[in-house]
Protein backbone atom coordinates (compact mmCIF):
# COMPACT_ATOMS: atom_id res chain seq x y z
CA UNK A 1 0.00 0.00 0.00
CA UNK A 2 0.96 3.24 -1.19
CA UNK A 3 2.11 5.22 1.91
CA UNK A 4 -0.14 8.56 2.62
CA UNK A 5 2.15 12.07 2.61
CA UNK A 6 0.77 15.74 3.79
CA UNK A 7 2.48 18.10 1.96
CA UNK A 8 1.28 21.61 3.71
CA UNK A 9 1.60 24.53 0.85
CA UNK A 10 1.66 21.57 -1.73
CA UNK A 11 0.07 23.95 -4.06
CA UNK A 12 2.76 26.72 -4.02
CA UNK A 13 6.30 26.90 -5.57
CA UNK A 14 8.23 23.82 -3.92
CA UNK A 15 5.33 22.14 -3.09
CA UNK A 16 4.46 21.54 -6.39
CA UNK A 17 7.42 19.98 -7.52
CA UNK A 18 7.86 17.93 -4.77
CA UNK A 19 3.91 16.69 -5.06
CA UNK A 20 5.03 15.13 -8.57
CA UNK A 21 8.42 13.49 -7.57
CA UNK A 22 6.28 11.99 -4.39
CA UNK A 23 3.29 10.47 -6.87
CA UNK A 24 5.98 9.55 -9.21
CA UNK A 25 7.81 7.61 -6.46
CA UNK A 26 3.93 5.84 -5.56
CA UNK A 27 3.42 8.42 -2.72
CA UNK A 28 -0.47 9.16 -2.23
CA UNK A 29 -0.29 12.63 -1.50
CA UNK A 30 -3.08 14.81 0.17
CA UNK A 31 -2.11 18.90 0.06
CA UNK A 32 -3.38 21.62 2.62
CA UNK A 33 -3.44 24.82 1.16
CA UNK A 34 -5.00 28.10 1.82
CA UNK A 35 -4.33 29.50 -1.77
CA UNK A 36 -2.94 31.96 -0.23
CA UNK A 37 -0.12 32.56 -2.94
CA UNK A 38 -1.00 29.62 -4.76
CA UNK A 39 -3.63 28.69 -7.93
CA UNK A 40 -6.30 25.75 -7.79
CA UNK A 41 -5.16 25.09 -11.29
CA UNK A 42 -2.02 23.64 -10.34
CA UNK A 43 -3.82 20.60 -9.30
CA UNK A 44 -4.66 19.93 -12.83
CA UNK A 45 -1.39 20.49 -13.68
CA UNK A 46 0.03 18.15 -11.32
CA UNK A 47 -2.77 16.00 -12.83
CA UNK A 48 -1.52 16.30 -16.29
CA UNK A 49 2.30 15.54 -15.47
CA UNK A 50 1.61 12.24 -13.34
CA UNK A 51 -1.46 11.14 -14.40
CA UNK A 52 -3.03 11.24 -10.72
CA UNK A 53 -4.50 14.29 -8.45
CA UNK A 54 -3.45 14.87 -5.34
CA UNK A 55 -6.05 14.85 -2.82
CA UNK A 56 -6.76 18.72 -1.61
CA UNK A 57 -8.16 20.08 1.23
CA UNK A 58 -8.26 24.27 1.37
CA UNK A 59 -7.69 25.79 5.01
CA UNK A 60 -4.85 28.00 6.93
CA UNK A 61 -2.96 25.72 9.42
CA UNK A 62 -3.56 28.31 11.81
CA UNK A 63 -7.08 27.20 12.33
CA UNK A 64 -6.87 24.48 15.00
CA UNK A 65 -10.12 22.95 14.59
CA UNK A 66 -10.08 22.44 10.96
CA UNK A 67 -6.71 20.50 11.77
CA UNK A 68 -8.33 18.27 14.43
CA UNK A 69 -11.43 17.53 11.73
CA UNK A 70 -8.88 16.97 9.17
CA UNK A 71 -6.75 15.02 10.87
CA UNK A 72 -10.05 12.48 11.56
CA UNK A 73 -11.11 12.52 8.60
CA UNK A 74 -7.30 11.12 6.84
CA UNK A 75 -6.34 9.23 9.87
CA UNK A 76 -4.01 7.21 7.58
CA UNK A 77 -1.16 9.58 7.31
CA UNK A 78 2.07 8.55 7.63
CA UNK A 79 4.21 11.54 7.13
CA UNK A 80 4.61 15.45 6.92
CA UNK A 81 6.19 17.78 4.67
CA UNK A 82 5.49 21.66 5.52
CA UNK A 83 6.02 23.63 3.29
CA UNK A 84 3.39 26.28 3.95
CA UNK A 85 4.70 29.55 4.99
CA UNK A 86 5.49 33.07 4.29
CA UNK A 87 8.55 33.81 2.64
CA UNK A 88 9.06 36.98 1.49
CA UNK A 89 12.36 39.05 3.85
CA UNK A 90 11.25 42.59 2.52
CA UNK A 91 7.56 41.93 3.82
CA UNK A 92 8.63 40.07 7.15
CA UNK A 93 10.53 43.39 7.90
CA UNK A 94 7.30 45.63 7.58
CA UNK A 95 5.11 43.19 8.64
CA UNK A 96 6.62 41.06 11.46
CA UNK A 97 3.91 39.73 13.50
CA UNK A 98 1.87 38.35 10.31
CA UNK A 99 5.38 36.56 10.05
CA UNK A 100 5.57 35.36 13.73
CA UNK A 101 2.18 34.64 13.89
CA UNK A 102 1.53 32.55 10.03
CA UNK A 103 5.06 30.80 9.87
CA UNK A 104 5.39 29.64 13.67
CA UNK A 105 1.45 28.91 14.89
CA UNK A 106 1.26 26.75 11.66
CA UNK A 107 4.00 24.77 12.49
CA UNK A 108 3.09 24.45 16.44
CA UNK A 109 -0.71 23.31 15.79
CA UNK A 110 0.73 20.70 12.86
CA UNK A 111 3.09 19.95 15.16
CA UNK A 112 0.44 19.60 17.89
CA UNK A 113 -1.85 17.65 15.99
CA UNK A 114 0.50 15.10 14.71
CA UNK A 115 1.40 13.91 18.47
CA UNK A 116 -2.29 13.30 19.04
CA UNK A 117 -2.38 11.40 16.07
CA UNK A 118 0.55 9.25 16.78
CA UNK A 119 2.10 10.85 13.63
CA UNK A 120 5.92 10.88 13.83
CA UNK A 121 7.34 11.68 10.87
CA UNK A 122 8.50 15.32 9.42
CA UNK A 123 10.50 17.23 6.78
CA UNK A 124 10.44 21.40 7.52
CA UNK A 125 11.09 23.51 4.89
CA UNK A 126 14.08 25.29 6.27
CA UNK A 127 16.67 27.91 4.40
CA UNK A 128 20.73 28.98 4.63
CA UNK A 129 19.02 31.91 5.59
CA UNK A 130 19.51 30.54 9.10
CA UNK A 131 23.54 30.60 8.64
CA UNK A 132 23.21 34.55 8.40
CA UNK A 133 26.33 35.82 6.48
CA UNK A 134 28.68 33.00 7.27
CA UNK A 135 32.21 33.46 8.65
CA UNK A 136 33.64 30.64 5.87
CA UNK A 137 32.80 29.31 2.86
CA UNK A 138 31.14 26.84 1.96
CA UNK A 139 28.67 26.69 4.64
CA UNK A 140 28.73 23.22 6.46
CA UNK A 141 25.74 21.51 8.45
CA UNK A 142 28.26 22.55 11.55
CA UNK A 143 28.41 26.35 11.14
CA UNK A 144 27.02 28.48 13.76
CA UNK A 145 23.67 30.12 13.73
CA UNK A 146 24.55 33.84 13.11
CA UNK A 147 21.73 36.08 14.00
CA UNK A 148 19.12 36.07 11.46
CA UNK A 149 19.06 39.11 9.03
CA UNK A 150 14.95 39.36 9.23
CA UNK A 151 11.63 38.15 11.23
CA UNK A 152 11.37 35.58 8.25
CA UNK A 153 14.87 34.38 8.98
CA UNK A 154 14.11 34.09 12.70
CA UNK A 155 10.58 32.18 11.76
CA UNK A 156 13.09 29.77 10.54
CA UNK A 157 15.77 29.29 12.97
CA UNK A 158 12.90 29.04 15.80
CA UNK A 159 11.11 26.65 13.84
CA UNK A 160 14.16 24.50 13.96
CA UNK A 161 14.37 25.03 17.52
CA UNK A 162 11.03 23.86 17.61
CA UNK A 163 11.61 20.73 16.36
CA UNK A 164 15.04 20.40 18.16
CA UNK A 165 13.33 20.46 21.67
CA UNK A 166 10.08 18.54 20.45
CA UNK A 167 12.16 15.53 18.69
CA UNK A 168 13.65 15.46 21.92
CA UNK A 169 10.99 15.51 24.65
CA UNK A 170 8.53 13.39 22.41
CA UNK A 171 10.37 10.29 21.51
CA UNK A 172 8.36 8.83 18.98
CA UNK A 173 8.87 12.14 17.03
CA UNK A 174 11.53 12.52 14.21
CA UNK A 175 12.29 15.44 11.75
CA UNK A 176 14.21 16.30 8.94
CA UNK A 177 14.95 20.10 8.09
CA UNK A 178 16.39 20.97 4.76
CA UNK A 179 18.12 23.88 4.64
CA UNK A 180 17.58 25.20 0.92
CA UNK A 181 19.65 27.56 -0.68
CA UNK A 182 18.46 29.63 -3.76
CA UNK A 183 15.83 27.70 -5.47
CA UNK A 184 15.13 28.46 -8.81
CA UNK A 185 13.70 26.86 -12.54
CA UNK A 186 10.40 25.02 -13.16
CA UNK A 187 9.38 21.73 -14.31
CA UNK A 188 10.75 20.08 -17.34
CA UNK A 189 7.09 20.22 -18.64
CA UNK A 190 6.59 23.90 -18.24
CA UNK A 191 3.25 23.01 -16.64
CA UNK A 192 4.25 24.46 -13.03
CA UNK A 193 6.96 26.20 -11.79
CA UNK A 194 7.72 29.52 -10.06
CA UNK A 195 4.21 32.33 -9.41
CA UNK A 196 5.16 35.15 -7.50
CA UNK A 197 2.27 37.38 -7.03
CA UNK A 198 2.76 41.09 -8.06
CA UNK A 199 6.99 42.16 -8.59
CA UNK A 200 9.06 39.69 -7.67
CA UNK A 201 11.70 40.21 -4.87
CA UNK A 202 13.70 36.98 -6.21
CA UNK A 203 16.26 37.42 -8.95
CA UNK A 204 15.19 34.56 -11.50
CA UNK A 205 11.73 35.33 -11.80
CA UNK A 206 12.44 38.83 -12.33
CA UNK A 207 14.83 38.38 -14.84
CA UNK A 208 12.29 36.03 -16.93
CA UNK A 209 9.54 38.83 -16.50
CA UNK A 210 12.01 41.69 -17.61
CA UNK A 211 12.94 38.97 -20.46
CA UNK A 212 9.08 38.83 -21.13
CA UNK A 213 8.86 42.85 -21.24
CA UNK A 214 6.59 42.48 -17.80
CA UNK A 215 9.28 45.07 -16.23
CA UNK A 216 11.52 47.54 -18.10
CA UNK A 217 14.20 46.82 -16.21
CA UNK A 218 16.11 44.48 -13.88
CA UNK A 219 18.01 45.82 -11.25
CA UNK A 220 21.56 44.81 -10.27
CA UNK A 221 21.49 45.36 -5.96
CA UNK A 222 25.28 46.54 -5.76
CA UNK A 223 27.96 45.41 -7.79
CA UNK A 224 30.94 46.50 -5.01
CA UNK A 225 31.09 43.48 -2.99
CA UNK A 226 33.37 41.60 -2.06
CA UNK A 227 33.04 39.21 -4.91
CA UNK A 228 35.53 38.48 -8.31
CA UNK A 229 32.55 40.84 -10.21
CA UNK A 230 31.27 42.98 -7.09
CA UNK A 231 27.81 41.36 -7.23
CA UNK A 232 26.59 39.10 -4.56
CA UNK A 233 27.37 35.28 -4.89
CA UNK A 234 24.53 32.90 -4.10
CA UNK A 235 23.82 28.25 -4.55
CA UNK A 236 21.26 28.43 -6.98
CA UNK A 237 19.92 25.15 -6.76
CA UNK A 238 16.89 23.36 -9.65
CA UNK A 239 13.63 23.39 -8.01
CA UNK A 240 13.17 19.49 -9.57
CA UNK A 241 16.58 18.44 -7.73
CA UNK A 242 15.17 20.16 -4.34
CA UNK A 243 11.77 18.12 -4.47
CA UNK A 244 13.95 15.23 -5.17
CA UNK A 245 15.55 15.72 -1.81
CA UNK A 246 12.36 15.71 -0.01
CA UNK A 247 11.06 11.94 -1.26
CA UNK A 248 14.37 10.98 -0.05
CA UNK A 249 13.91 12.57 3.21
CA UNK A 250 10.79 10.92 3.90
CA UNK A 251 11.56 7.82 2.73
CA UNK A 252 14.55 7.73 5.36
CA UNK A 253 12.42 8.90 8.17
CA UNK A 254 9.40 6.07 7.38
CA UNK A 255 12.82 3.35 7.31
CA UNK A 256 13.20 4.27 10.60
CA UNK A 257 16.84 3.19 10.05
CA UNK A 258 18.43 4.74 13.76
CA UNK A 259 18.20 8.26 12.43
CA UNK A 260 18.71 10.89 14.93
CA UNK A 261 15.61 12.62 15.95
CA UNK A 262 16.36 15.94 14.48
CA UNK A 263 18.82 16.15 11.64
CA UNK A 264 19.33 19.05 9.17
CA UNK A 265 20.94 19.33 5.38
CA UNK A 266 22.19 21.82 3.45
CA UNK A 267 20.11 21.09 -0.10
CA UNK A 268 21.93 22.95 -2.45
CA UNK A 269 24.23 22.25 -5.24
CA UNK A 270 27.90 23.34 -3.97
CA UNK A 271 28.61 26.02 -6.54
CA UNK A 272 27.91 29.65 -5.61
CA UNK A 273 27.28 32.03 -9.01
CA UNK A 274 27.64 35.85 -8.68
CA UNK A 275 24.49 37.69 -10.13
CA UNK A 276 25.99 38.66 -13.50
CA UNK A 277 27.04 35.24 -14.05
CA UNK A 278 23.33 34.20 -13.58
CA UNK A 279 22.50 37.58 -16.09
CA UNK A 280 25.34 36.31 -18.31
CA UNK A 281 24.26 32.57 -18.61
CA UNK A 282 20.60 33.11 -19.01
CA UNK A 283 21.33 35.55 -21.85
CA UNK A 284 23.59 32.76 -23.83
CA UNK A 285 21.14 29.93 -22.80
CA UNK A 286 18.09 31.64 -24.09
CA UNK A 287 19.33 34.07 -26.51
CA UNK A 288 17.47 37.11 -24.81
CA UNK A 289 19.04 40.45 -23.99
CA UNK A 290 18.27 41.37 -20.98
CA UNK A 291 17.73 45.10 -19.60
CA UNK A 292 19.53 45.87 -16.64
CA UNK A 293 21.46 48.14 -14.24
CA UNK A 294 23.61 48.22 -11.33
CA UNK A 295 21.69 50.04 -8.59
CA UNK A 296 22.15 50.62 -5.04
CA UNK A 297 23.17 47.72 -2.63
CA UNK A 298 19.47 46.23 -1.31
CA UNK A 299 19.27 46.21 2.41
CA UNK A 300 19.86 43.05 4.33
CA UNK A 301 21.67 41.35 1.86
CA UNK A 302 24.15 39.15 2.50
CA UNK A 303 27.63 39.38 0.23
CA UNK A 304 27.90 35.34 -0.45
CA UNK A 305 27.04 32.41 0.59
CA UNK A 306 26.75 28.44 -1.16
CA UNK A 307 26.61 25.31 0.60
CA UNK A 308 29.23 22.21 1.46
CA UNK A 309 26.86 19.53 0.31
CA UNK A 310 29.26 16.38 1.76
CA UNK A 311 26.83 15.65 4.34
CA UNK A 312 23.63 15.51 1.82
CA UNK A 313 25.34 13.52 -0.37
CA UNK A 314 26.53 10.94 1.95
CA UNK A 315 24.27 10.77 4.33
CA UNK A 316 20.85 10.58 2.06
CA UNK A 317 22.72 9.78 -0.67
CA UNK A 318 21.46 12.61 -2.54
CA UNK A 319 23.57 15.12 -5.14
CA UNK A 320 22.29 17.94 -7.16
CA UNK A 321 22.03 17.33 -10.44
CA UNK A 322 21.19 19.62 -12.65
CA UNK A 323 22.90 22.90 -13.95
CA UNK A 324 22.63 26.43 -13.73
CA UNK A 325 22.03 26.67 -17.42
CA UNK A 326 18.84 23.72 -17.28
CA UNK A 327 17.52 25.49 -14.67
CA UNK A 328 17.56 29.36 -16.31
CA UNK A 329 16.10 27.83 -19.35
CA UNK A 330 13.60 25.59 -17.40
CA UNK A 331 12.04 28.69 -15.93
CA UNK A 332 12.43 30.80 -19.04
CA UNK A 333 10.46 27.84 -21.02
CA UNK A 334 7.44 28.56 -17.74
CA UNK A 335 7.21 32.14 -17.96
CA UNK A 336 6.84 31.74 -21.75
CA UNK A 337 4.16 28.99 -21.06
CA UNK A 338 2.20 30.40 -18.15
CA UNK A 339 2.37 33.94 -20.09
CA UNK A 340 0.76 32.49 -23.42
CA UNK A 341 -1.36 29.51 -22.51
CA UNK A 342 -2.24 30.16 -18.61
CA UNK A 343 -2.52 33.58 -16.94
CA UNK A 344 -5.46 34.57 -19.08
CA UNK A 345 -7.38 31.76 -17.70
CA UNK A 346 -6.30 31.74 -14.01
N1 LIG B 1 18.94 40.46 -6.87
C1 LIG B 1 19.13 41.49 -7.75
N2 LIG B 1 18.03 42.05 -8.35
C2 LIG B 1 16.77 41.62 -8.09
C3 LIG B 1 16.58 40.55 -7.20
C4 LIG B 1 17.71 40.00 -6.59
O1 LIG B 1 20.25 41.91 -8.02
O2 LIG B 1 15.81 42.19 -8.65
C5 LIG B 1 20.11 39.84 -6.25
C6 LIG B 1 20.13 39.95 -4.75
O3 LIG B 1 20.73 41.13 -4.34
C7 LIG B 1 20.93 38.71 -4.37
C8 LIG B 1 20.61 37.70 -5.46
O4 LIG B 1 20.08 38.46 -6.54
O5 LIG B 1 22.29 38.99 -4.44
C9 LIG B 1 19.58 36.69 -5.05
O6 LIG B 1 18.45 37.37 -4.52
P1 LIG B 1 17.07 36.65 -4.25
O7 LIG B 1 16.13 37.69 -3.74
O8 LIG B 1 16.67 35.85 -5.42
O9 LIG B 1 17.43 35.60 -3.11
P2 LIG B 1 18.05 35.86 -1.66
O10 LIG B 1 19.37 35.16 -1.67
O11 LIG B 1 18.02 37.24 -1.25
O12 LIG B 1 16.95 35.14 -0.78
C10 LIG B 1 16.93 33.78 -0.70
C11 LIG B 1 15.51 33.29 -0.40
C12 LIG B 1 15.09 33.68 0.97
C13 LIG B 1 16.15 33.34 1.98
C14 LIG B 1 17.48 33.92 1.59
C15 LIG B 1 18.58 33.53 2.52
O13 LIG B 1 14.59 33.85 -1.33
O14 LIG B 1 13.93 32.94 1.27
O15 LIG B 1 17.82 33.44 0.31
O16 LIG B 1 19.76 34.21 2.19
F1 LIG B 1 15.86 33.82 3.20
Amino acid sequence: MASKVLVTGGAGYIGSHTVVELQNNGFEVVIVDNLSNSNIDVLNRIQKITGKRPIFENFDLCDTEKIKLFFKKHNDIKAVIHFAAFKAVGESVSNPLKYYNNNLVSLVNLLQAMNENNISNLVFSSSCTVYGQPDELPVTEQSPIKEATCPYGYTKQVSEQVLKDSTSAYKFFKAIALRYFNPIGAHDSALIGELPLGVPNNLVPFITQTALGLRKQLSVFGDDYNTPDGTCIRDYIHVVDLAKSHVIAIQRLLKNNNINDFEFFNIGTGKGNSVLEVINTFERVTAQKLNYKITNRREGDIEQVYADTKYANFELGWKAEKTLEEALLSAWNWEKYYRNNLSNKE
